[in-house]
């Protein structure tokens, strides 16, 4: 499940893409890393979290639940909160891992200060929203689902977020940017450096 390269593969997993997409330019590969950043959880981050495994750990068909708890306390799933979840709901590492990885709504790695979202539902897809993740990628040296070193921005893939007559489209936190072509990328990344 996790390769030499801390990665896990969540083809078959992913609602909106394999691993790999492919359009005419380009190539996104969309695989969860577990996060190298460094783990910073407080006690009482600790301590919100033990309570929520004790509430539950009665019934482990709610290991989701709690890892949706686990992940609004921390903004993701580091393998340190995974294994504080294991361990309190004495089910194997592995199995929460699965879950972490088969369901693209829990996320492996911090956000960034600035998140963006690269939107590769079908209309922005075949329009080269592949292309601009790509440029995303090479521009700030990360991939999918990761965040720079310094925490200033993480690159995500998305499904349709509803703005399709905009295609290609990305967002940076909640601001939308439409109708992008490559070219568009560095003025983006130069209004949020
Ligand atoms: S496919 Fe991208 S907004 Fe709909």
């Amino acid at each position: 499940m996790l390769n030499k390269y801390g990665y896990f593969h969540i083809n078959a997993i992913n609602n909106f893409a394999g691993s790999t997409l492919k359009n005419d330019g380009g190539s996104v590969n969309v695989q969860k890393k577990i996060s190298n950043h460094p783990f910073n959880g407080t006690p009482e981050q600790a301590a919100k979290l033990e309570a929520v495994i004790n509430a539950n750990k009665h019934d482990k068909s709610l290991l989701m639940a709690v890892m949706q708890e686990a992940q609004g306390i921390y903004g993701y799933l580091p393998y340190e909160v995974q294994k504080m979840i294991a361990d309190g709901m004495d089910i194997p590492i592995e199995k929460v891992f699965g879950v972490s990885t088969f369901y693209a709504q829990f996320s492996l790695t911090p956000k960034g200060e600035y998140n963006i979202s690269v939107c590769l539902g079908t209309a922005c897809y075949v329009k080269g929203a592949g292309i601009i993740f790509d440029k995303l990628s090479e521009k700030l040296g990360i991939g999918a689902e990761e965040c720079t070193a310094d925490g200033k921005f993480s690159l995500t893939a998305c499904r349709c977020i509803g703005a399709c007559g905009l295609a290609p489209v990305l967002t940076v936190n909640e601001e939308v940017y439409g109708r992008l072509e490559a070219k568009d990328v560095d003025t983006i990344l130069a209004k949020y450096q």
